[in-house]
């Protein structure tokens, strides 16, 4: 491959994306300011799990293709400049905190060469790449930048990367687009859909989605209140709509709820930017789906109660999971542990497994007991709580718990578990948005 490519910013989009497109064969510099970070990549460790990756990046860095570093001059001979960095929620509003894309833009700025082409890949306000673009027209007028949002999802990072459902493209003009259908040329090839944009709408496509398929899932979970209420079946519903082409099955999934670092924080940047643009009423609904998705975590705390005592303080919780989804070790604004923190701040003894993501947790809430054993965890438990759907949860054999906790009492707060299953070896089982 002729074309070189730098990766600006190695978090879970930089360096799975840096890796993949190595194993496409191009020449890949990594660029990040957290030294300790380049030092464990620079060694092909990864920092966090994602299934696949680990051996991917440690495959590359060896082959000699990938490598990092914290010295931003070292992409001054590369073409295409990938910034990954992240846009989380800004501290003080609902707003996305920018300084980051901008940080790494200005620091490439000074290096990029005659004809190099920066391509933002983070999620940002719409509006972002157009102001980043005027201003590398003054600091750096020998390049170009061009928009290409990411889909991938955690956990499936490697498979969506090298065979994603589309690709979009944000660009001024046909070089841009050109340098980036290189780029992608094998997975073009795949047949993959490529979509050419302008700025805008590259950045809007990105939004729009994940606000889509938040708004599926506080759909569904809006449907759980009401079967609750009505003594239906969340999952008997969803099953019955789903078959319907145009509403499809996937993303319809009760239980407690959506987190993560995107779907939530994108929908309240998003509605921000609307604000901003005098377009909010257009997105109002999207507060609500943030309220539906809370709302849930609370759902699950009053089933607690309701199935313990309005007093936690004598009873010991076991949590079955921490992440904010399976085969994952990110607990940014899990609801697994925003309800693990809530029923230990009621008084209750909380102890909580994880099979990947009990050290990021313990970062984040130090205060909270874990275990690393599952049979452990659940011994002498008055209750059990399921929240994050690993296979691991799903293969427990309910007899064998039942010999090991104090009360045979569990809330299913993803809908996986086999109810019969679990209610033939003696269990009360119950489930959001199925009646008992
Ligand atoms: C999401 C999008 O799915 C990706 O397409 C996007 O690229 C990514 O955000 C991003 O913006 O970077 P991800 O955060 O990895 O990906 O997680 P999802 O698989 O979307 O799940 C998000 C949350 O929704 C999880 O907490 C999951 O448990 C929950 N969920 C999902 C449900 O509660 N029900 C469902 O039916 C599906």
């Amino acid at each position: 491959m002729d074309l070189t490519l730098s990766v600006i910013g190695c978090g879970y989009l930089g360096v799975t994306h840096a890796a993949c497109m190595s194993s496409l064969g191009f020449t890949v510099i990594g660029v990040d300011t957290d030294p300790d970070k380049v030092a464990m990549l620079t060694r092909g460790e990864l920092p966090f799990y994602e299934p696949g990756l680990d051996s991917l990046l440690a495959q590359e860095v060896k082959a000699g293709r990938l490598s990092f570093t914290t010295d931003f001059s070292a992409i001054a001979n590369t073409d295409v400049h990938f910034v990954c960095v992240g846009t989380p929620q800004s501290k003080d509003g609902l707003a996305a905190d920018l300084t980051y894309v901008k940080a790494a833009v200005a620091a490439i700025a000074p290096y990029l060469k005659e004809g190099a082409l920066v391509v933002g890949k983070s999620t940002v306000p719409v509006g972002t790449a157009q102001s980043l673009r005027s201003e590398l027209t003054l600091t750096a007028p020998q390049a170009d930048l061009a928009w290409n949002p990411e889909f991938l999802r955690e956990g499936f990072a490697v498979e969506d990367t090298l065979k994603p459902n589309r690709l979009v493209v944000g660009v001024v003009n046909d070089r841009a687009e050109e340098i980036l259908k290189e780029v992608y040329e094998p997975i073009i090839a795949l047949g993959t859909p490529w979509i050419r944009a302008d700025l805008p709408t590259a950045e809007l496509v990105k939004v729009a989605a994940n606000s889509f398929l938040a708004t599926k899932i506080s759909f569904i979970n809006a449907m759980a209140e009401v079967c609750e209420a009505a003594g239906g079946d969340v999952t008997v519903l969803a099953k019955a709509i789903g078959y319907d082409p145009r509403i499809g099955s996937r993303f319809l999934q009760a239980g407690i709820g959506f987190g993560g670092g995107c779907l939530p924080k994108d929908i309240r940047a998003f509605m921000a930017r609307a604000e901003e643009l005098g377009a909010m009423q257009a997105l109002e609904f999207l507060r609500e789906i943030d309220a539906i998705n809370l709302r849930a975590r609370q759902r699950v705390i009053d089933v607690v109660r309701s199935k313990l005592s309005e007093d936690l303080t004598q009873y010991k919780i076991a949590i079955l999971g921490a992440t904010f989804k399976p085969d994952s070790d990110d607990v940014r604004d899990s609801p697994a542990l925003d309800i693990s923190a809530q029923l230990q701040a009621a008084g209750a003894s909380v102890v909580v497994h994880d099979p990947k993501g009990i050290e990021p947790a313990r970062k984040r809430f130090p205060n909270l007991q874990y275990s690393s054993n599952v049979l452990e965890c659940v011994k002498d438990a008055d209750l059990i709580l399921h929240l994050t759907e690993w296979r691991e949860y799903r293969e427990l054999n309910p007899s064998v718990v039942g010999t090991l906790v104090k009360s045979k009492i569990i809330i299913d707060g993803r809908n996986v578990l086999d109810r019969d299953l679990w209610r033939n070896a003696g269990w009360r089982f119950h489930a959001l948005g199925r009646s008992d």
